[in-house]
């Protein structure tokens, strides 16, 4: 089988539509790359990390990040049969001297002290959700392009320290829903369909937490029904990297990831430290009908984060899961910074699942025209039918913001025509 599919397809092609620059558009470059391999079979879990997985090198800007499970013949599965729960890829620098060696599940890890983790620019607590791309169900049709002349730079060879390089790690966490009793129950994670009490590490869950990635970790099982068989199965995510070399015409923009459980804490003295505590994940009760609050089968949640810097928006995008009716991110005078949508798949193949979020809506307002003033406090609200209740899930919203424009980053550039255009199509 494995000779069927090399373990990376490299496809390098100069992509033919050209961008609102012509320069730029020409010179974006795309490849296609294969993940290490999991195994599912029916019910089970994979959660794996892969540290130093492939992705473009050098001094550049990433354009857009797309990603999708495939089989062994590198046909896309259906999220019906493997429920795609996340994938997220973050940077870091790897000492020179070490390499990776094979983990538990035979997948490529590296010891901490070996690495130095990059996150995104916030703003949730250390740990929490510093990856440069994460995405769930909703991949296939989720718009992630970074418009010109704007760019994630990474791979500037003067910020990696000296006996480091650059590399990325990729998460994916999948469930195998093939003939379990509760595909949505197994999705979202519901401890009581996978009998698990104690989390991976052997702590003891406490009993009021209902469901939720504790419950759903690596190598754990969804129930079955009785009887049904299923063959163990290989599969990969296959992810699309789109990007330009770095150049001075390019405009940095900066990752942010907001988390509507984040209860942050702003610091009465002036220290300016502000305890972020991002959980990641929340439950929403079921309606119940004696609780008179707001709209009937709605769930609304909401929390409000200052963000230290601000700067312009050029992309938003909102991550939730079934069940979600969108999310909105407010200013703090009440204005809309983006609202974003999900989209629910309406019938059987790859890309359309009926009952899952295939895609969600993204904002791409006009540079300049969305402004985040710095230390201003956004609203996050996070919208879920609760006809149902749902464990596990989430309400997060990313961002690209850029913290100047084509006309001022370029101010102290010479005046070639290329400027002249560029200031002309942003004042
Ligand atoms: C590897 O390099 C790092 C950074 O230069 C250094 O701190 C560490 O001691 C080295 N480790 C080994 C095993 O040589
Ligand atoms: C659930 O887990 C308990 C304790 O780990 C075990 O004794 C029991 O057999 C499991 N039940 C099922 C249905 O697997
Ligand atoms: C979320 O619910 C609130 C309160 O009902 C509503 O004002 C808002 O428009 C909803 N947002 C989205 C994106 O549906």
């Amino acid at each position: 089988m494995d000779l069927l599919l090399p373990l990376t397809i490299l496809v390098l092609m100069l992509d033919t539509p050209c961008g609102a620059f012509g320069k730029m558009g020409s010179n974006v470059k795309t490849a296609v790359f294969l993940s290490p391999k999991f195994e599912l079979e029916p019910g089970s879990v994979a959660n794996k990390f892969d540290y130093g997985v492939d992705f473009p090198r050098g001094h550049i800007a990433l354009k857009s990040f797309n990603a999708e499970v495939v089989d062994e013949l590198g046909n896309p599965v259906p999220l019906h049969e493997t429920y795609l729960h996340h994938w997220v890829v973050a940077r870091y620098y790897q000492a020179k001297n070490v390499t990776t060696h094979a983990g538990y599940d035979g997948h490529r890890v590296l010891h901490q002290s070996d690495y130095i983790m990059l996150r995104n620019s916030g703003i949730c607590q250390r740990n929490a959700l510093g990856q440069y791309f994460g995405l769930g169900s909703e991949t296939r049709g989720t718009a992630t392009d970074v418009p010109d002349p704007f760019g994630i730079v990474v791979g500037d060879p003067a910020e990696i320290p000296d006996g480091y390089e650059e590399q990325w790690l990729l998460n994916i966490h999948a469930i195998d829903t093939r003939g379990v009793v509760d595909k949505m129950g197994c999705t979202e994670c519901r401890c009581d369909l996978y009998n698990v009490t104690k989390d991976e590490n052997g702590e003891p869950i406490r009993s009021d937490y209902k469901g939720g990635l504790l419950c759903c970790y690596d190598e754990t099982q969804c129930k079955v029904r009785e009887g049904f068989e299923g063959l163990k199965r290989s599969l990969y995510l296959r992810y699309t990297v789109k990007w330009v070399d770095w150049d001075e015409f390019i405009v940095p923009v900066k990752i942010y990831i907001l988390d509507v459980t984040d209860t942050v804490k702003i610091p009465d003295d002036s220290s300016g430290v502000l305890e972020h505590d991002c959980r990641t994940e929340y439950e929403v009760e079921s309606f119940s009908s004696d609780k008179k609050d707001g709209n009937d089968y709605l769930h609304v949640k909401r929390t409000s984060v200052p963000m230290q810097k601000g700067g312009y928006v050029i992309y938003g995008v909102a991550h939730q899961h079934s069940g979600g009716t969108g999310s909105t991110l407010y200013g703090k005078d009440g204005r809309v910074i983006c609202s974003s949508i999900p989209k629910y798949g309406k019938g059987k193949d790859a890309g359309n699942e009926e009952n899952y979020i295939v895609g969600m809506s993204t904002c791409y307002p006009r540079p300049g025209s969305v402004k985040i003033i710095d230390g201003e406090t956004l609203t996050l609200e996070s919208n879920y039918s609760n006809s149902r209740g749902h464990t596990g899930v989430m309400g997060l919203f990313y961002l690209l913001v850029a913290e100047q424009l084509p006309h001022q980053h370029f101010r102290h550039a010479s005046r070639s025509s290329f400027f002249t255009n560029i200031n002309s199509l942003f004042e």
